[in-house]
């Protein structure tokens, strides 16, 4: 059950997503609550990382105010398109949508399933890095399901999930969106969106996919603690997009590749990584925990491992981190 103090903290920030001043007083009413009380609730929004401005005889506003996530507008959206995916919950705030669709399939609910978050408290990255996650700016969600595969023949799905992606966001934006691998999208070598794939399962018919994305829409430019630079969809688009409608089109794009890896496999999509690479033919350094290792960029293998031709040889790696390899002239 929701607490009182998560529904007051909904209720406020619902009303000044409109960006315009509201009152201590009106807001008071409104929530039935003290004056003191909705400061309070000020400096909880304040820590889910939204930015709000107090004057004193006019109130508090959100400058610019917020498109907030529509549930309904999604849900409708998903059971009315998608082949793979039947429902759709929006929380406020979470942990990770990632960790909240593990503990939901651990109880036996998490097929199909789709768990959208507006700020994470723990958002997670590969590797073990955090996802820095603002209230109302970006897009951090989860997508949960089962597959008629076993998790060996799941070996270049996240590679297929960000090569798909590069392809749609490509049909938006008139910047090159590329590949780091195995799967950092990036524009101008300043990261758009990350990709965590978790699965599990058994190795030979059936797994549970769990596949979570972080999208830059509208990151504040003062935001603390992202160790990479970073660039925002918003300001890429062709054609402006309402937050919600960008979403449902990316839902829809996950369900399309997803439906497409299992029923054709990962070759159609291997088959466009030279086109998306960030590095393909450059020099190269990948770095992981035995160590570093450098090289051209040689494409990726049929179970998406990384090519690098060496001094007299090509060798393949299943992890690491990638990175242009500094020129020495
Ligand atoms: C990466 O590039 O390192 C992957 C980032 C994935 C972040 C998303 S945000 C939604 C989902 N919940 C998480 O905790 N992580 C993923």
């Amino acid at each position: 059950m929701k607490s009182v103090s998560l529904e007051r903290l909904q209720r406020l920030v619902t009303i000044l997503s409109d960006g315009r001043f509201h009152s201590g007083v009106k807001l008071a009413q409104i929530l039935g609550v003290s004056r003191t009380a909705v400061w309070k609730l000020t400096n909880k929004l304040k820590l889910w990382g939204i930015e709000l401005f107090s004057v004193r005889g006019k109130g508090y506003k959100i400058p610019n105010g917020l498109t907030l996530i529509n549930g309904q507008y999604l849900e409708q959206q998903i059971t009315a398109n998608a082949k793979l995916f039947s429902s759709v919950e929006v929380l406020s705030t979470v942990d990770s949508t990632s960790s909240y669709l593990a503990r939901s399939w651990a109880q036996g609910n998490g097929e199909g399933r789709i768990v959208i978050a507006e700020h994470q408290t723990g958002g997670r990255g590969r590797n073990g890095k955090t996802w820095v996650s603002p209230f109302g700016t970006n897009l951090y969600f989860s997508l949960g399901n089962r597959l008629p595969m076993g998790l060996s023949a799941l070996g270049g799905l996240s590679l297929a999930i960000g090569i798909g992606l590069a392809k749609f966001f490509n049909q938006h934006t008139d910047r090159k969106v590329k590949l780091k691998w195995p799967n950092d999208l990036l524009v101008d070598q300043r990261k758009l969106a990350g990709i965590l794939v978790e699965a599990s399962g058994d190795s030979n018919d059936n797994s549970f996919l769990n596949i979570g994305i972080g999208l830059n829409w509208k990151m504040p430019s003062n935001a603390q603690g992202i160790e990479q630079p970073w660039i925002n969809l918003s300001e890429i688009l062709i054609k402006e997009l309402d937050r919600n409608k960008l979403l449902a089109q990316v839902l829809l794009a996950l369900d399309d590749i997803l439906y497409d890896y299992i029923e054709n496999g990962f070759e159609s999509f291997r088959s466009h990584w030279a086109e998306y690479s960030a590095y393909y033919g450059e020099p190269v350094v990948l770095t992981s925990s035995t160590g570093t290792v450098s090289g051209i960029e040689a494409g990726i293998d049929k179970m998406g491992a990384l090519r690098l031709k060496m001094d007299c040889e090509e060798k393949t790696f299943y992890s690491g981190e990638v990175s242009l390899r500094p020129s020495t002239c």
